[in-house]
């Protein structure tokens, strides 16, 4: 099976779950070929020490003619698609490039592939598609009621990934994963945008009450999920992908305080995000069925977090000029 599939083609390989899903597919024996933009969101610092099993092109996806070249060289059986705009604040401030990349980028995608034969296209798609669920948990079949431009710019790539597959029997599946979090992740995001902040002895600002629920599922639970289900998921098939650990924003902020030793009272309250969605919950019981289980609790994984943050301190605080501008 694995000798079949040995060339991945992966897009956005150089951002946070991308590399680490090349990590973990390097190391498992497969040839991966990157595409990555390099925005400001990507970095080739996070392949550094990849085996030289991987491949990589500076390409926009939305670049057809570049995109099918390298497809016509590489030829992968494989090709996963992580490259995407996707901090939701950005997207609220300017949701055009959100469209270009997360939908136009995919539609690109699709075309090119549709021209020649692959055995499977993965759509990295995320649980905000559903739009918040204030009690229970989002099954696949659930409708899709995204409320940022980020998520209606995903929920637009999924339904026409859907179309392609009805309308020319293209081999996609898509996956829907849950809050990821873990070493090398922009800081941005929630967790490295608090424990950057505490590093600059800044303030950390929590949205309207803190009162937001999310899912968490550490990076290389992520990335081992997308490996299970390149290898084992079905075509047609949508599959949400997310760890049992549901905590509030305020929550999340408190063990990283607990675990730097530093008071509550670091936490701002400001104004809350326009239209922020109050829980999101993903039912992943059709991945399990595949074998598919979390290894790393929240515990663990927000303390190996913390610790590789403080370990690359430099890494963070040389991202901070380009996310000060979200903070004034
Ligand atoms: N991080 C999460 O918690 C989370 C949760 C669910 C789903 N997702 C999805 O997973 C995927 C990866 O997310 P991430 O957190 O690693 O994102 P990220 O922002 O860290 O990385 C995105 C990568 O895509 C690249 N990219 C952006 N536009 C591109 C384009 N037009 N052409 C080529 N490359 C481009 C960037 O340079 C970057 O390397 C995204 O599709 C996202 O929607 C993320």
């Amino acid at each position: 099976m694995r000798e079949r599939i040995r060339k991945i083609l992966v897009t956005g390989g150089c951002g946070f779950i991308g590399s680490a899903f090349v990590r973990i597919a390097t190391s498992k024996g497969y040839r991966v070929v990157v595409i990555d933009k390099l925005t400001y969101a990507g970095d080739l610092a996070r392949l550094k020490g990849v085996s030289p099993k991987y491949k990589f092109y500076k390409t926009d996806i939305c670049d057809k003619a570049k995109v099918e070249k390298i497809f016509v060289v590489e030829k992968p059986s494989i090709v996963i698609n992580f490259a995407a705009e996707t901090h939701v604040d950005r997207s609220i401030l300017d949701s055009g490039i959100f469209l270009e990349s997360n939908l136009m980028g995919s539609q690109a995608l699709l075309d090119i592939i549709n021209k020649y034969e692959i055995r499977k296209f993965i759509q990295i798609s995320t649980d905000e598609v559903y739009g918040e669920i204030i009690r229970g948990r989002f099954l696949e079949s659930s409708p899709l009621r995204p409320n940022s431009p980020y998520a209606a710019s995903k929920a637009a790539a999924d339904l026409l990934i859907s179309s392609y597959m009805r309308t020319y029997g293209f081999p996609a599946l898509i996956v829907r994963p849950c809050n990821n979090y873990g070493p090398w992740q922009y800081p941005e995001k929630l967790i490295p945008l608090s424990i950057l902040k505490i590093i600059k002895g800044d303030k950390i600002p929590l949205y309207g009450d803190g009162k937001n629920v999310r899912q968490w599922l550490y990076v290389d639970d992520c990335a081992r999920g997308i490996v299970e289900l390149m290898e084992k998921g079905s075509i047609g098939e949508i599959y949400n992908l997310s760890g049992a650990e549901e905590l509030k924003n305020i929550e999340v902020l408190k063990i990283i305080l607990r675990i730097l030793n530093c008071s509550d009272s670091l936490i701002q309250f400001v104004k809350d995000r326009p239209g922020h969605d109050k829980r999101y919950s993903l039912n992943s019981q059709k991945i399990s069925k595949l074998g598919f289980k979390p290894r790393v609790s929240f515990r663990k994984g927000i303390e190996n977090t913390v610790n590789w943050c403080l370990e690359h301190k430099t890494w963070l605080l040389s991202k901070w000029k380009d996310i000060a501008p979200l903070y004034k």
